[in-house]
């Protein structure tokens, strides 16, 4: 649980209480009861009014606010403000603002734009968060502390290229080596010493700036960040040590290792803003990559919108009943809370058009009240049944972020190298049957799944190989695919062919790669028919030219110059097998390659289904809790056979075949 004093799911959201005035927020107090509101997220934005001038505190305002809240049983996920420092200080002491990639200093004015090594914004963050966790240490509804917002600035600043050298000289030790792993005699790039290095810009380069600085610069900035937050999060545990501590993610994850940065907090927390129209497939994604950060542990949706937002290119409304779908999709993922941005729609500023619980309108007769409050009526409901419970999948797919960014900066084979993109399209087709996957990082127990998928795992750090190879000699499926095991964790590119030490496991090696233009597209013909996969699927992006040692050929090219040559092969390696996919195949390859893995591996998803319907379990010590969600537009099936089940938002009993109208859901327990 996220916090064993809140037996409930969080249900609520970012409020802003400091843009109202003492009726409005007794009207919110109402409409919050009538939503089912228990959780508020504040006050993320407040520096300014809580401290007016260096070191003069303005508490009283919140504190007023505090006891409403408390009177009306409303918890509450105290954020420290820091998100967006006061004006003063920004003026006070410039080394503040941010300079950016091309070497502008920013000015004042937008939120987290604060260079996160300044030291003084630093000492200010700390010292307003000791001023709350003094205050509000003792208090009641204290359930979270949310330190800052949706970190993610990239700074290049002075004070940041300092701190870069130093971070630099702990990584390598010496300049030799630093030059080495660099490679810096390619182009004449060597420094003789640490002060010679510079920061990455996108100026005064004909090419591209030196990929490895690049990445050591992505490694240094979530390292950074991560200091900037533990520099809060240290003060807030001191005064409340049972507190859990976090930080809210951005839903565009790809800035900050995720990872790293939230090793020393209690839990996740991400904002999810799907894009309107994108495949429900994304968010499912981005939800499983959310429980991984924990470990599987639950997770917090900090933020996401009751209706349309404001900054998408085309904000869409939410369709009715689709805020309904997308909260439990995540709920059926492993979330255990449940809030949006924002409770009250403000008055003015930039997102003044961005959907709210209560809107302009200022009225509980809306649609997206009413649907707020159904939710909120639903959650009650199910109250602790599915909070703590895990998903326990058996299929594992890597993921990670220094993978992400040096297959990302890398010069070729091609521009259009997309790692999220990827990593969706293999996630996509176990995602369609309905076969949960766990994201797993390069340091996760891979033993406990059957198959593990790791898509362009590019950069293979120490002891993934190794790992890898035991998990499929002990019995495991391995699915490898193009651009893997090209470099080390320095991108060094590996001596000795690709795909380096996992060249065993898969039986063969990689001699070219060649990149296909957008719409062009070669063919797999399978030579061996081998269960599910059969005729001609066509491919596209990359296509390897392989040397096959111990591995067997399953499909082979369609034509140019390597038709004939094994693209699609399986290597039968202790008791178990790995599969390499040398080309990216079209989605009905995938799906009938899924369907081939799943056999052998015996997955199967928990219910036959019709339609297209999210099926998801989650089990804590009270039993499972099956998820029936249908995000779409069409009516699906689901066969739940011949056992009995109860329908927990109804209390009905179900067995048999269900119908699920279009964004029904439906939410089953044993019996
Ligand atoms: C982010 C921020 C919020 C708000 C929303 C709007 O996620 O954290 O403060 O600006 O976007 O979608
Ligand atoms: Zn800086």
């Amino acid at each position: 649980m996220i916090n064993k004093h809140t037996p409930f799911i969080w249900y609520g959201g970012d409020y802003n209480p400091d843009q109202w005035d003492e009726k409005t927020i007794e009207e919110d107090m109402k409409l919050f009861k009538k939503a089912g509101i228990n959780m508020v997220t504040l006050p993320v934005f407040s520096w300014a009014k809580l401290e007016p001038e260096e070191g003069v505190y303005n508490f009283e305002w919140l504190d007023k606010i505090l006891d409403t809240l408390q009177k009306n049983e409303i918890r509450v996920c105290m954020a420290t403000p820091t998100t967006a420092q006061p004006a003063w200080l920004s003026k006070k002491y410039p080394e503040v603002l941010p300079v950016d990639i091309a070497g502008r200093k920013r000015t004042h004015g937008m939120r987290v734009y604060f260079c996160v090594n300044s030291e003084k914004y630093r000492e200010r963050a700390a010292a307003i968060a000791k001023q709350m966790a003094k205050r509000y240490k003792d208090y009641p509804g204290l359930a979270a502390w949310h330190v800052a917002n949706e970190y993610g600035t990239y700074c290049y600043c002075e004070n940041c290229q300092k701190k870069f050298r130093l971070w630099l000289k702990k990584r390598y030790g010496t300049l030799e080596n630093l030059n080495e792993k660099w490679n810096t005699a390619f182009w004449g790039r060597i420094v003789y010493d640490f002060d010679e290095i510079m920061l990455p810009t996108e100026l005064n380069d004909d090419y591209r700036f030196n990929p490895a600085i690049q990445l050591d610069y992505m490694r240094f900035m979530t390292d950074s960040t991560k200091e900037c937050y533990e520099n809060e999060a240290q003060v807030l545990r001191k005064y409340t040590p049972d507190i859990p501590v976090f930080s809210n993610i951005s839903g565009f994850i790809k800035k900050l290792d995720q990872f790293t940065l939230t090793e020393n907090m209690d839990c996740a927390g991400w904002d999810n803003y799907p894009t309107p129209g994108a495949p429900e497939s994304i968010p499912a994604l981005k939800h499983d990559i959310m429980r991984a950060l924990k470990d599987g542990k639950p997770y917090i949706i900090t933020e996401q919108s009751p209706n349309q937002q404001n900054w998408q290119p085309y904000n869409k409304l939410k369709r009715p009943g689709e805020v309904r779908t997308l909260a439990y999709q995540g709920i059926a993922r492993g979330a255990d809370a449940c809030m949006f941005f924002q409770m009250r729609q403000s008055i003015a500023g930039q997102e003044k058009f961005h959907g709210a619980v209560i809107s302009h309108a200022g009225t509980e007769n809306t649609r997206v009240f009413k649907e707020i409050s159904r939710l909120g009526a639903e959650l009650k409901k199910l109250g602790d049944v599915c909070l703590d419970g895990r998903t326990n999948a058996q299929v594992g797919m890597l993921f990670d972020w220094n993978n992400w960014w040096a297959l990302e900066l890398t010069s070729g084979p091609t521009q259009d190298m997309d790692y999220f993109y990827q990593v969706h399209k293999y996630y996509k087709a176990f995602y369609e049957k309905n076969i949960q996957v766990d994201i797993l990082k390069m340091t996760s127990d891979f033993d406990r799944y059957k198959i593990i998928v790791a898509p362009l795992l590019y950069m293979v750090k120490d002891g993934v190989a190794e790992k890898l190879t035991a998990f499929v000699e002990k019995g495991g499926i391995l699915v490898a695919t193009y651009m893997t095991g090209l470099t080390d964790e320095n991108d060094r590119c590996i001596f000795g062919a690709y795909p380096g030490k996992l060249r065993k496991v898969l039986g063969l090696w990689v001699e070219e790669t060649d990149a296909l233009f957008p719409e062009e597209r070669n063919s797999i013909i399978i030579s061996k028919e081998s269960g599910r996969l059969k005729g001609e699927y066509s491919c596209n992006f990359l296509c390897d030219l392989l040397h096959l040692e111990t591995a067997e050929t399953i499909g082979e090219y369609g034509k140019d110059f390597y038709e004939g040559r094994p693209c699609v092969t399986k290597n039968d390696f202790g008791k178990g097998f790995a599969y390499y996919l040398g080309t990216e195949p079209e989605e009905r390859f995938l799906r009938d390659f899924v369907d081939e893995l799943c056999e052998k591996a015996d997955i199967h998803p928990v219910f036959e289904s019709v339609g297209k319907v999210e099926i998801c379990v989650r089990e804590n010590a009270k039993g499972k809790v099956i998820f029936l969600i249908n995000q779409s537009e069409e009516s699906a099936m689901v066969e739940l056979g011949e056992e009995t089940y109860e329908e927990l938002l109804t209390g009905q009993e179900r067995k048999g075949t269900i119908h699920l109208n279009s964004r029904d859901v439906v939410i089953l327990k044993k019996r």
